[in-house]
């Protein structure tokens, strides 16, 4: 698939299929997140899989309710250092990676950013000094929704200075 069809294609799945995703196929959509840049190619950011189907329906309470994450095929986590500058960055570029490759192979992801931290790291046994920044659900899409609305290109691009018009 083009790079910019999936762009284009992809939407946030909040239904899926109960069904485990073929250990190659993960590994492929995997590789996506692990090849994104990185701020001086530092790659401090960790990702954690959680495959468990009980692991799963236990983070539900730790991201406010949001009972898909129960469906989904991975629920994955992604952990910063805060030591790292740049990190916060690098995890949203590996993520989306992941999310543009998921959706190239037929599955589908949200971005999970309404969850509990503290609670999350705890129940996932992250270190401390180290963050859960945000996550995402992976897995085979059982709905299709339509595309969101997005703003308008003068609203969101300035041309030679802020504010500055085409
Ligand atoms: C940082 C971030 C956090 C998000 N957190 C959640 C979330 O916790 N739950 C959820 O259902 N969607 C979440 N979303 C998905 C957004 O609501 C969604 O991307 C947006 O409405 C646009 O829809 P689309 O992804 O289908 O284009 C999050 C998205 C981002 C980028």
């Amino acid at each position: 698939m083009e790079v910019m069809d999936a762009i284009k294609g992809r939407r946030s799945i909040r239904r899926y299929k109960k069904k485990m995703i073929p250990e190659n196929d993960l590994m492929g959509i995997l590789e996506a997140a692990r090849l994104a840049p990185t701020g001086a190619n530092r790659q401090f950011w960790k990702m954690i899989v959680v495959l468990d189907d009980a692991r799963k329906r236990a983070l539900v309470p730790l991201c406010k309710s949001q009972k898909f994450i129960e469906d989904c095929s991975a629920f994955i986590a992604g952990v910063d250092d805060l030591s790292q500058k740049w990190n916060r960055v690098d995890l949203a570029i590996a993520f989306d990676h992941l999310s543009l490759a998921a959706h190239s192979k037929g599955l589908g992801t949200c971005w999970i950013g309404a969850f509990d931290p503290e609670k999350v790291a705890e129940y996932l046994d992250v270190p401390k000094g180290q963050v859960v920044t945000v996550c995402m659900t992976l897995g085979y899409p059982d709905e299709v929704p339509d595309a969101r609305t997005r703003k308008p290109v003068e609203e969101l691009f300035h041309w030679e200075k802020y504010g500055g018009r085409k």
